[in-house]
């Protein structure tokens, strides 16, 4: 892992940095590139803009490491509200959410309940819940936690993050229990204890399960940016006949918009993760640490006209 990107993941878990940083405002500007703006109604904007061009959207309420009950619950409620708006309004948009916005950090029951209930709506309004994957520490609890509700809720899936060396074996679990999986790089911080720190291990770890996950999982969904990696896994589906509809690409918002357009017009399926929410700071220097030659942007909007 590079110094830069070592220091914009530490940047990004620093809790006095998640304060300040959304108040500069060339970092406000910067951060629009990553997500069509705060509110609901700029998510569903974006989520009905990409409709006519034949992209799916998975949408998260950005915000991590919520340590009050209440807000965990308020942040619960807020997405029953939105699930039931989508349903209403008939777009096709999954939820994504992050556990340690339901609250992990308090206790795995608690976030297991909010967890449930947005399982529940999900499921009640004809919709499929994805569970994002955080930190190494909270890997356990996650699986946990998401097996749980898919015994009772069929349509929930997971992200697995392949830089996790455990990864290979929770894969062959998840597929063995029927499970829906986003594979995707991995977006933090990790030890070299425990994941892979050079990018060719990275890519020959994802190489693998990509392998696996379209061989023998349930509609896989194959979560990167990376060309080669993306024409590897249209080569090994070609031979082994798996047809376009049974998995998908999946792409950021904001990320290579022309991947999206021309994987659509070779016939692949593709979903675009729409986020929205005010909490967006940590999700941003995520998206700064893939690609260090972002910074370079951001200050430039420091030296252009505000
Ligand atoms: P890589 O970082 O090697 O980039 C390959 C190429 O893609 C780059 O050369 C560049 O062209 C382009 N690119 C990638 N990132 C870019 C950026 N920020 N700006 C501009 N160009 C960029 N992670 C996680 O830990 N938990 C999760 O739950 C999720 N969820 C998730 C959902 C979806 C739908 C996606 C696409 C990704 C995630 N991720 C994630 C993030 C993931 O782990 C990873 O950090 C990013 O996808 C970047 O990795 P790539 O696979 O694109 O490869």
């Amino acid at each position: 892992m590079s110094v830069m990107r070592s220091v914009l993941l530490a940047i990004s878990e620093n809790r006095w940095m998640r304060e300040q940083g959304p108040r500069l405002w060339f970092v406000r500007r910067a951060a629009r590139k990553f997500m069509p703006g705060e509110a609901f109604d700029d998510m569903l904007r974006a989520a009905g803009e990409l409709r006519p061009r034949g992209i799916d959207a998975v949408f998260t309420r950005l915000g991590e490491n919520v340590t009050d009950a209440a807000e965990a619950s308020a942040v619960t409620r807020h997405y029953l509200e939105v699930l039931n708006a989508i349903a209403a309004k008939g777009i096709r948009c999954e939820p994504s959410i992050k556990l340690t916005q339901l609250g992990l950090d308090l206790g795995a029951e608690q976030a297991y309940a909010n967890l449930r209930a947005l399982a529940e709506r999900a499921h009640a309004t004809g919709n499929y819940l994805w569970v994002d994957m955080e930190q190494t520490s909270y890997v356990d609890v996650t699986l946990d936690l998401t097996r749980r509700v898919k015994a009772e809720f069929p349509r929930t899936g997971v992200c697995l993050q392949a830089y996790l060396y455990r990864t290979e074996a929770d894969l062959k679990g998840l597929i063995d229990q029927g499970i829906g999986v986003r594979l995707v790089k991995g977006a933090y911080k990790e030890p070299r204890a425990v994941a892979h720190q050079g990018k060719a291990d990275v890519d020959a770890a994802f190489v693998r399960m990509m392998r696996t996950l379209l061989a023998d999982g349930t509609y896989p969904a194959i979560a990167t940016h990376d060309e080669a990696i993306i024409e590897q896994t249209k080569r090994f589906a070609g031979e082994r006949g798996i047809a376009k509809d049974r998995f998908e690409f999946q792409l950021l918002y904001g990320i290579r918009r022309d991947l999206q357009t021309s994987l659509l017009a070779e016939g692949y399926r593709v979903r675009v993760y729409v986020p929205f929410g005010r909490e967006w700071f940590p999700y941003f220097m995520r998206r700064l640490g893939e690609r260090p030659a972002n910074v370079g942007f951001v200050l430039k909007g420091l030296l252009s006209e505000r």
